[in-house]
């Protein structure tokens, strides 16, 4: 794929192109998409060869020897992502930038949705090869009925304000046994919990399920009611590995193999689902957020040690940082009580941080049972803000008003952003980029920014006015007669 998400086919051995996708319906998917893509899913049957990609809210199936559209693949080559995640996602963000898991005749796709309160339902969906049709849909955030509903607000399923709990990682599927296992994020709003209070299956799960029917076999949470964005980062490893039973006597076991975030390696035998090593539930400190409940306890494994180090003192900052007293001061004052301290106002250290311990390039695991994981130790410091109230956003500029619920969370309420973790600075945009370029990337999204396809034209020009310096400030003189 290029680096516009424009599948092509070279030859292996002289680099030559082979085909490139022109389809104008592609074309223009991807102008919307403004993704990046970690891959194409290859498939075959028989004679039948396949290249599966996605690009916007769909997944395209096209002839692998000459990139020519599938017709009778869903409509005209392509199906869309949004087919099994009901109404609400209609006008919401779905993409997908990790490729599909492929099981006999199935696509099993991964979902990049948003991480706000805007976030479509992240249910797992397996699409057919051949037809391009749905085949079956697991519910991520369990429906009146199924498993796991009561570990949610009775309404959440709805859709209204908490989404997400979808994956993005990636999988990884037995085919001897038709298992497929799916690790999931976290519900969406990420650092916020109070409108899902519960302990919230199936976000943050290792997932395992029949890979013909959807169906759950077993599943394990890695994290409680997570609202530190704690989502399983990457696929999980497939190994077998010699283990001592109950009766003390070594045997080989096939087990399953999930790295996280916080550091740990959660290890299953791949059919029960039971952890090799005792996972103990371990007391957790609790929220000082208004409306929040953080779960009193979470999971951490017995063995193997983390490889990345769960805590952060003084004496680990780097005698080299010009401005270590400054950064102990920092870590001093503010919250920090181990891996799971929940957001405060004053500040928290997250620490890994929210890229990890493990990120989405996953492990590699040798035959011997050694596995290698390329882990982060990166600190962050996060401050949770209350949402201004409807008074104080009825005080604001319309563009400002756009850009408070939409763009500070990343960007900063003073849109300083935070260059050193990749949010760049608004501040005097107007003096880098034209409006057609910032219109373009709150509408497609770029890299880790979503895309906003939800926003109104007239939602938009105000906030270009806003950015651009040359809305006029009194709020009563510029009223914007729509619901921001
Ligand atoms: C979830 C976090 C997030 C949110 C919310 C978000 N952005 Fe971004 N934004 C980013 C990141 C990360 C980048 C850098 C993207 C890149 O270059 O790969 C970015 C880049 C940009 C840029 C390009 C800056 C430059 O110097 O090129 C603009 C403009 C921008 N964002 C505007 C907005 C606006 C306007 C909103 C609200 C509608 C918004 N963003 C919401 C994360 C976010």
């Amino acid at each position: 794929m290029t680096a516009t998400t424009q599948p092509f086919a070279i030859n292996a051995a002289t680099g030559e192109q082979i085909w490139t996708r022109k389809d104008t319906t592609t074309v223009r998917a991807m102008a919307r998409s403004g993704s990046t893509s970690r891959g194409v899913t290859y498939w075959e049957k028989g004679a039948d060869k396949r290249i599966l990609f996605t690009n916007g809210a769909w997944l395209y199936a096209v002839e692998a020897a000459t990139g020519k559209p599938v017709n009778s693949f869903g409509d005209q080559g392509r199906t869309s992502l949004k087919a099994g995640l009901g109404p609400t996602a209609k006008d919401k963000s779905v993409i997908s930038n990790t490729p599909g898991t492929v099981y006999n005749d199935l696509i099993i796709m991964p979902m990049r949705l948003s991480e706000g309160a805007d976030a479509a339902l992240g249910h797992i969906q397996a699409f057919n090869i051949q037809t391009g049709k749905l085949a079956w849909v697991f519910h991520t955030i369990p429906q009146p009925g199924e498993f796991g509903y009561d570990t949610w607000p009775k309404d959440t399923y709805k859709n209204t304000d908490v989404g997400a709990a979808n994956n993005w990682s990636g999988m990884a599927v037995d085919r001897q046994r038709g298992i497929v296992y799916v690790p999931t994020g976290s519900a969406a709003f990420d650092f916020y919990g109070g409108n899902r209070l519960g302990q919230n299956l199936f976000a943050n799960c290792l997932l395992a399920l029949d890979a013909k029917t959807g169906k759950r076999l077993w599943h394990f949470q890695l994290v409680h009611h997570d609202i530190l964005d704690r989502d399983a980062p990457a696929p999980p490893n497939l190994v077998t590995v010699t283990h001592k039973g109950s009766d003390g006597r070594p045997r080989r076991v096939d087990a399953v193999a999930q790295v996280s975030k916080q550091g740990y390696v959660f290890l299953f035998d791949r059919v029960t689902g039971k952890p090799l090593f005792p996972i103990k539930e371990t007391p957790m400190p609790t929220s000082d957020i208004e409306g929040e409940k953080a779960w009193p306890t979470q999971p951490i494994p017995s063995k193997p040690a983390p490889y990345a180090r769960n805590i952060l003192t003084a004496v680990d900052i780097s005698p080299l940082a010009e401005n270590r007293a400054e950064l102990q001061a920092t870590l001093q004052k503010s919250r920090y009580q181990g891996a799971f301290t929940p957001l405060s106002k004053g500040g928290t250290i997250i620490y890994p941080g929210l890229d990890g311990g493990a990120e989405y390039g996953g492990a590699a695991v040798d035959p011997d049972g050694i596995m290698y994981v390329n882990s982060n130790e990166m600190a962050w410091l996060i401050s949770l803000n209350r949402k201004m109230s409807s008074d104080q956003l009825a005080q604001l500029s319309p563009g400002q008003r756009v850009y408070t619920t939409t763009c500070a969370q990343c960007h900063g309420a003073e849109r300083k952003g935070n260059p050193a973790s990749g949010f760049p600075s608004l501040v005097d945009i107007n003096k880098r980029r034209d409006r057609a370029f910032v219109n373009n990337i709150i509408t497609n999204g770029k890299g880790m920014m979503p895309a906003f396809a939800s926003l109104s034209t007239k939602q938009k020009q105000s906030l270009l006015a806003f950015l651009f310096g040359d809305e006029r400030k009194e709020p009563g003189m510029n009223h914007d007669p729509e619901p921001a």
